[in-house]
């Protein structure tokens, strides 16, 4: 099978394609031949050594699959060979097969193509647990939504939306607004052109319920501003760049509460409750309340191209690796 090698962190242009011997299903395990490997902005930041967790190198980047069972092993049930499934990988997801624990595998659903499933689940539930387990959201509330044409923003604009909510939707091109309009947010706006803060009140009519944040930067402070008594402000990532400060007078005033969402620890520390997450999300796209957008497909081989385009701007949407 081809896999992309990431040799050592550090710069992206020296990950290289390697052949390597296919996968044998040990008796605990079950073989998946990728179909697509979803690439999430962390996947830029761990190549090149720049995230909290470090893997050993060599190592194959990629977090997240979906594709069709193969092999089996003697210890495993409720998988077999054709099965189409979506799973979290950890790494490794940049190849053409991978082996996992049947723990980790859920089946994608009939509606959703290898693409969509790919680009799944890190997203969808960053959003779902943000807005539901990290926070607490009403139908009818008014959600800002920043870098809202990213991974995080659309899904959160999907996940909003399936819940009731009314979405304003922030990003800086009029591209990334047209995708978060086709995702259903009602009200967008420039927030590279336009006054964040000042907009958002005027669109929710005095003030926003909560904001979902993963880029940072200069837009924090006004987004915290935006919300209206009793506003949540949901810390995602800091896309941005720097980690943006926040006057803590604008937390007592008006009864703000900002909330700290690390989904990945959280998932890692507690099992059970982050398949129970992702069965409610499955469920909803299930019943046709979720709409996850189309990516972009691309080949292996440009991966860390993909990675860098994240990292710098110029992708925006999903995207996923064809192997
Ligand atoms: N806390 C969690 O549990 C969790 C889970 C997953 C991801 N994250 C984090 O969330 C952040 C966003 O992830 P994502 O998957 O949405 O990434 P993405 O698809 O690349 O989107 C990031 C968005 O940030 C905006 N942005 C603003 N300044 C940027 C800059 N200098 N460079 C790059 N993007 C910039 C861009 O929108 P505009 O051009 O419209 O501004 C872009 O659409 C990342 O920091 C990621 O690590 C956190």
């Amino acid at each position: 099978m081809r896999c992309l090698v990431c040799p050592e962190l550090g710069p992206l242009d020296t990950l290289v394609l390697e052949d390597r011997p296919d996968l044998e299903a040990g008796p605990e395990q079950v073989v998946v031949e990728v179909r697509a490997a979803g690439v999430n902005y962390v996947d830029g930041l761990i190549a090149q050594g720049r995230y909290q967790m470090k893997p050993p190198t060599p190592y194959v980047p990629g977090g997240e699959i979906a594709g069709v069972v193969t092999a089996v092993g003697d210890a495993v049930t409720g998988f077999a060979p054709g099965d189409r499934v979506l799973a979290m990988t950890g790494f490794g997801a940049f190849a053409g097969q991978v082996a996992l624990s049947p723990l980790s595998l859920h089946r994608l659903p009939e509606s959703l193509t290898f693409a969509q499933g790919a680009a799944f689940i890190q997203s969808y539930s960053t959003a779902l647990f943000a807005l539901t387990r990290r926070s607490s959201l009403t139908p009818g509330e008014w959600v800002l939504v920043l870098g809202a044409g990213g991974g995080i923003g659309l899904a959160t604009i999907d996940v909003a939306v399936a819940l009731g909510a009314k979405v304003i939707a922030a990003a800086s091109s009029p591209e990334r607004l047209a995708a978060a309009t086709a995702m259903g947010a009602e009200a967008t706006i420039a927030y590279e052109s336009e006054d964040l803060k000042a907009r958002a009140r005027e669109i929710s009519g005095g003030g926003v319920d909560m904001v979902v944040d993963p880029v940072g930067g200069p837009h924090a402070e006004p987004a915290l501003r935006a919300t209206r008594a009793f506003g949540r402000y949901c810390v995602i990532g800091f896309a941005a760049g720097p980690i943006p400060t926040v006057p803590l007078n604008q937390v007592l005033l008006n009864n703000r509460t900002v909330v700290g969402v690390d989904w990945g620890a959280w998932a890692f520390r507690d099992f059970p409750a982050n398949q129970a997450l992702l069965a409610e999300l499955l469920d909803m796209v299930e019943a046709g309340r979720l709409h996850p957008a189309t990516p972009a497909e691309r080949p292996l081989e440009h991966g860390a191209a993909v990675m860098a385009g994240l990292l710098d701007r110029t992708i925006a949407g999903k995207v996923v690796l064809v192997p």
